[in-house]
Formats: structure tokens, sequence, C-alpha cells
């Protein structure tokens, strides 16, 4: 594909139909830094599970067609109960063909809803966009999703939520700073981040044979392929919970949005 392809927008003619949005996420981790007993996406943070935090963020965005859930085939048997009240605002679809790394789950999920798309013409088809959310971040808003579908829905790549590096950053080695480097341009990723199906398929495809080697998110298998991903200003509540104080800062932030 030529740079011009590229930055050429997908056909837009009349007979084409317009992208709807879908969300994928990622839960099939172990939360190996976490420190919990089971993978920290089904812990109880004020007083429902990590997972279903998340779910109802991307369940209360009109724009979102469908949710898929990714889980490990090795946890299909202990998906939590959304309390009383807060059953299928939107339904969500929960699929476990999770993968060894997140790449992995994602591309499994993704070539799932491809797939059925095939089939069903309501269903994911390549020009649509996905949105790819952590499972793990559960502070995520509606607000925030809106916010990135409104700054992407128009652009020719897509792109995802970002936070400006705030904080003075250091190379280390051994435990001492060996440099200090520019932040002027640096940020840090979040998600949801969205972009065409068949482009983000396209893009993890052609990293499969190398065991997605080096694909940490979705925009960086975006850009081995060549494409530039829009930066989203995002909010420092929507981080991944990740470490075993995360989990207090969650419970506060989501205790005190009751
Ligand atoms: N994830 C996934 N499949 C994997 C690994 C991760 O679906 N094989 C998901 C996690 O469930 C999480 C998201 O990707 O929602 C972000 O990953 P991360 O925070 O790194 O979670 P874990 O990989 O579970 O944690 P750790 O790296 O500490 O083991
Ligand atoms: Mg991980």
């Amino acid at each position: 594909m030529n740079s011009s392809e590229k930055d050429s927008p997908p056909s837009t003619d009349s007979s084409s139909p317009v992208a709807r949005c879908f969300a994928l996420v990622p839960c099939a981790g172990s939360g190996s830094r976490a420190g919990t007993l089971k993978p920290k996406q089904y812990e109880l943070i004020a007083g429902q599970s990590m997972v279903m935090h998340t779910l109802a963020a991307l369940g209360s965005v009109e724009r979102l067609q469908q949710v898929l859930v990714v889980v490990s085939p090795s946890d299909s048997h202990v998906w939590p109960e959304a309390p009383e009240g807060q059953r299928a605002r939107r339904p969500f679809q929960r699929i476990a063909c999770g993968g060894d790394t997140r790449a992995e789950s994602v591309f499994n999920g993704l070539s799932y809803l491809l797939k059925e798309g095939e089939h069903k013409p309501e269903g994911v088809q390549a020009h649509d966009w996905i949105l790819v959310h952590d499972a793990a971040r559960c502070l995520i808003t509606e607000l925030e999703i809106n916010r990135l579908i409104d700054a992407c829905i128009d652009d020719n790549v897509g792109g995802l939520l970002a936070l400006p590096l705030p904080d003075t950053l250091k190379a280390a080695v051994n435990g001492r700073v060996s440099q200090t480097l520019p932040r002027q341009d640096k940020w840090l990723a979040q998600t949801p981040q969205m972009f065409r199906a068949g482009q983000l398929h396209a893009a993890l495809k052609a990293k499969q044979a190398e065991n997605f080697e080096g694909i940490t998110d979705e925009a960086s298998a975006m850009e081995m392929a060549g494409f530039a991903p829009k930066l989203v200003v995002g909010s420092p509540h929507n981080f991944k919970v990740t470490y075993p104080p995360d989990f207090a800062l969650a419970e506060d932030l989501l205790g005190s949005r009751t």
C-alpha cells in the first residue's frame, strides 16, 4: 500500500454503508502483577467485580452496537453476576478465546467478530470501527468514550485515549539514573483504542507469525503497518489497575461517583 492509499478515507460512495462502532474487551489476562488469588478483573471493587464496572461504562454508550468480552478458556466458568438492577442495560457477548498475550486475545476476538459479520449483516464489517478497551481500566467513563468516538469517527486512521506525560522522564541502569529524556513529545497510551476492524485485523495478522512481538496495544500494531493513530486527551482516572495499591485507589474513585 502506498502512502496516498493509506491517507485516503475508506470508500464513502452512496452505496457503502455508514461505519458503526463496536467494542471488544480483552479480559483474559492472569493479573500476575496484581497479587490477587484470582485474575484481577474478577476481584470485587466498590461492590462489584472490576470487569462489571468496565462493562457498565461501555454499556452506557449509545453508539456502541455490541460489546464482545474475550475471556480465557480457563476462566469461562467464573463469570460474575451483575448486581440486581444493573443487568443488561446493553447486552454483551462473552467468548472464551483468550490467548497467551493481550494482542492474541484481541486478534482472536476480532477474527471471531469479522467471521460472524460474514454471515450477519448486523455483525462487524471491515469498515466498521472497533473500540478495544482493557477490562482492567474499570474507571473509564461514558463521557471519555464518547470523546474518543467524536474525535475519530471522521478520521482516516482512528486513534486512542492518551495522556501527555506530566513528569520528568528518566532512563535507569541498575536502579540509578543514566539519562533524563525529553518528555515534550511523550504520551501515556490508554484505552479505548479505536480503529477500522479490517485494518486492525490485518495489522495484527501481520505480526501473528512473530507471536505479536512488540505489540502492547492496538496502536502499536497500526503504527507497524504504517499508520499514525490520533492521540486524544484522556483522564488520569482512566488508569489500568495493575499493582496491589491500585485497587484501593480504584475503590475510592468509584465509591466517590455514586
Ligand atoms: N489480557 C488478555 N489476554 C492476555 C493478557 C491480558 O485479554 N493474555 C487483558 C487483561 O485481562 C487486561 C488487559 O488485557 O484487561 C490489559 O492487560 P494487563 O493489565 O497487563 O493484565 P494482565 O496481563 O492480566 O496482568 P499482568 O500483566 O500483571 O499479568
Ligand atoms: Mg499483561
